[in-house]
């Protein structure tokens, strides 16, 4: 296993369903879980020990504590996804997951940002792996083959 996605609850999917299709998309192994920092600590204290997984992304909305507990519990790369919830549309989450004091880091990524925390792991993975590299410029490449199309479509339109 080279990902594990952890989640706080299985309303954190509809986001997160991202990260597991872009991380299939770089044929990158991933395992998705829900355990709580809050509501199952003994759970994810097990999962996160027992883990092989190489990085693991959490992603929590609220008091988001997820992704700074599983931090807590491992030396391994951990990336944070705040996701966007009410009454404060995923401010809380960003600063409780952004905001880790120091020893302890955690990379952030924007609020509901599934799909960057799937590219940052297989940019981790990828500075063994140089079939992965690969497919990462080729991705950047078609990115901005896309824009400059989106550009060309535009002037066609606009002149
Ligand atoms: C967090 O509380 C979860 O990550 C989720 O974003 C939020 C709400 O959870 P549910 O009440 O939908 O289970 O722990």
């Amino acid at each position: 296993m080279k990902v594990a996605i952890i989640m706080g609850s299985d309303s954190d999917w509809n986001v997160m369903k991202a990260a597991v299709d872009t991380l299939k998309n770089f044929s990158v192994e991933a395992e998705v879980t829900v355990a709580s920092a809050h509501r199952t600590p003994q759970k994810l204290h097990d999962f996160v020990k027992n883990s092989s997984a190489q990085i693991f992304i959490a992603a929590a909305g609220m008091a988001a504590h997820l992704a700074g507990v599983v931090a807590s519990l491992t030396t391994k790369p951990v990336i944070g996804v705040p996701i966007n919830s009410e009454p404060f549309k995923g401010l809380d989450s960003l600063l409780s997951t952004v905001q880790m004091p120091g020893g302890i880091p955690v990379a952030t990524v924007a609020v509901n940002g599934a799909k960057n925390a799937a590219l940052l792991a297989t940019e981790i993975l990828a500075l063994q792996d140089e079939t992965l590299a690969k497919k990462l410029i080729s991705y950047r490449e078609q990115m901005a083959a896309e824009i400059e199309l989106k550009d060309k479509r535009l002037k066609e339109v606009l002149l």
